[in-house]
């Protein structure tokens, strides 16, 4: 029996892929290589260069390893580009999820771990966000994941489809073996390191009036090693016989740009100029979960997730990854 993990080519699929072998589990892994990264999976683990929605090769893959869940992370992830190309989001996030979840149900797996986001929420009415808050995305990609959690909310009522929507905040750090690498990188933390490293000739700091002590947004940075263990223990959750659920995963304490970009400087030891920019529009003042919840259904208590740890890996990863992954035959 082994588990698909869909998207397992990416950020925090691969570090959840480390993670689900450390443990001794069995792992596939379906990934069209449109945004991941071949170098961050090992040669060994069975690979297959794919859509989620290829209903034939899921079908195929579903059978040859006797696939008994899935963990979701296939998606396309940049907020702007979903407004730029709504299209695109919707049939490669929700249609291609739709045939996964329909190809699995036929196959009689019903057990499914879905990467959503705190983008479901949009702005929130309040704040640190609670699972039950009003949930209004502002913009395609967070309709896309929201929607995918509505469907498999269906499948659980009709045909018993249990699942788990893990609702990330702000992904972050390395583990020794895999680390962050977009392209392009919109997330905050490479970007700092980046500029620490000289890649880049500074930080750019979108807005600097927020209603926040130093002025700028707030958001809740989650180690991606903690985050992956929530994955696993979501996995061990349902195959213990539990609910389907929605669950935060956030520190529910924020950071602002500041106080990360200073962290920052501290841990490397480098200057970070700073390029002061115009807010972007619809960016919130301030994004925090309250994780209890995920404490309470999985015993989920992050471990690595404070501010200089999760910069520190990031850091470390860099040093030793300069351009981020590079083709193994180089
Ligand atoms: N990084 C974050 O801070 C964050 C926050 C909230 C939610 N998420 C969600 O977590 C998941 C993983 O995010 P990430 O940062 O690791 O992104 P990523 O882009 O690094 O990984 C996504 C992977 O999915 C693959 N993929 C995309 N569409 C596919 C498809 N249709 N079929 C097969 N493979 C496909 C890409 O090639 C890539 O390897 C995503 O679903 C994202 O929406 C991420």
């Amino acid at each position: 029996m082994a588990i698909l993990v869909t998207g397992g080519a990416g950020y925090i699929g691969s570090v959840t892929v480390e993670l689900l072998r450390a443990k001794g589990e069995s792992v596939v892994v379906l990934d069209d290589l449109a945004r991941g990264h071949r170098e961050a999976l090992d040669a060994d683990i069975p690979f297959y260069q794919g859509k989620a929605g290829d209903r034939e090769l899921v079908a195929r893959i579903t059978k040859e390893h006797q696939i008994e869940s899935c963990i979701h992370f296939a998606a396309l992830t940049f907020v702007g580009e979903s407004v730029e190309k709504p299209a695109m989001y919707f049939e490669n996030n929700v249609e291609q999820g739709m045939a996964l979840f329909g190809t699995l149900e036929r196959a009689g797996v019903r057990r499914v771990v879905l990467s959503s986001t705190a983008a479901v929420y949009g702005d929130p009415e309040r704040v640190p966000i609670v699972e039950q808050s009003r949930q209004w995305p502002t913009n395609p990609y967070g309709w896309s994941k929201l929607i995918l959690e509505r469907l498999l909310d269906s499948y659980d009522t009709a045909y018993g489809m249990k699942f788990v929507a893990l609702r990330y905040f702000n992904a972050a750090g390395a583990t020794e073996h895999h680390g962050e690498h977009h392209d392009p990188e919109l997330h905050l933390i490479p970007n700092v390191l980046a500029a620490a490293a000289g890649d880049k000739p500074g930080i750019s700091v979108f807005g600097d009036k927020y209603p926040t002590p130093d002025g700028t947004a707030i958001r809740d940075y989650v180690h991606v090693a903690d985050l992956a263990d929530a994955h696993i223990r979501a996995l061990d959750h349902l195959r213990g016989g539990g609910a389907s659920d929605y669950l935060n995963l956030g520190t529910g304490q924020g950071y602002s740009v500041l106080e990360v970009i200073e962290t920052a400087r501290k841990v490397t030891g480098r200057a970070i100029p700073i390029l002061k920019e115009a807010p972007r529009p619809g960016d919130p003042a301030r994004l925090v979960a309250d994780g209890a919840r995920a404490k309470t259904v999985l015993g989920w208590a992050p471990t690595a997730s404070d501010l200089p740890t999760i910069i520190r890996s990031a850091w470390e990863w860099r040093l030793r990854h300069r351009r981020g992954y590079e083709p193994r035959s180089k």
